[in-house]
């Protein structure tokens, strides 16, 4: 499948509001993967995919995943969508580069470890145009830092806003924050 035919699709597929944002994150994915010196295509590719399955109920979700390795990610359902998504672009719109399907598995909560592709979605799904709870200083910011740095600025603002709502972050996203924490040292 050519870009401009899985980006139809995708089209297709989402409502219009989501798939504005598919395209907004897309769009910034491409610059943040020309910053940091990495593959445009499949930054494009994982982003315009990313929320393929984030429409799907919480019954299809949970039909789609049925193994229990999945459990932590059943409540609410909707954190299933990355792993939903993933196996819809590898079964239906035939991606089979791992990096690309691995952005898409975790884009919703991190992972430790997760590579470029994946931290560039993770970041560009925070900054995309379309947030506007996003001021233009954060996404400057965010952009003059090298990936790692930025996925860790994401997460620490995404934490400052749970706090507030009394929320408390996922167990991979602390494990990613950690990850990139010790890798620092
Ligand atoms: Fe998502
Ligand atoms: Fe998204």
């Amino acid at each position: 499948m050519t870009l401009t035919e899985m980006t139809a699709e995708a089209a297709r597929r989402l409502s219009r509001k989501r798939y504005a944002h598919s395209l907004a994150v897309a769009a910034q994915a491409v610059k943040l993967a020309s910053l940091y010196g990495e593959n445009p295509v499949r930054a494009y590719t994982a982003a315009v995919l990313h929320d393929i399955a984030r429409e799907f109920s919480a019954d299809r979700l949970n039909r789609l995943l049925p193994e229990s390795c999945f459990d932590p990610y059943r409540n609410p359902p909707v954190l299933l969508h990355g792993f939903a998504g993933e196996r819809i672009a590898a079964a239906e719109f035939s991606v089979n580069d791992l990096e690309v399907l691995e952005a898409i598995r975790y884009h919703t909560l991190g992972f430790p470890g997760m590579g470029k592709t994946a931290q560039i979605v993770f970041v560009a799904d925070y900054i995309s145009r379309d947030r506007n709870f996003v001021g233009e200083a954060f996404r400057r910011r965010i952009v003059s830092l090298p990936s790692e740095e930025a996925v860790l600025a994401v997460i620490e603002a995404t934490e400052d806003y749970f706090t507030k709502t009394g929320r408390p972050l996922h167990p991979d996203t602390e494990k990613e924050a950690a990850f990139l924490r010790r890798k620092r040292k």
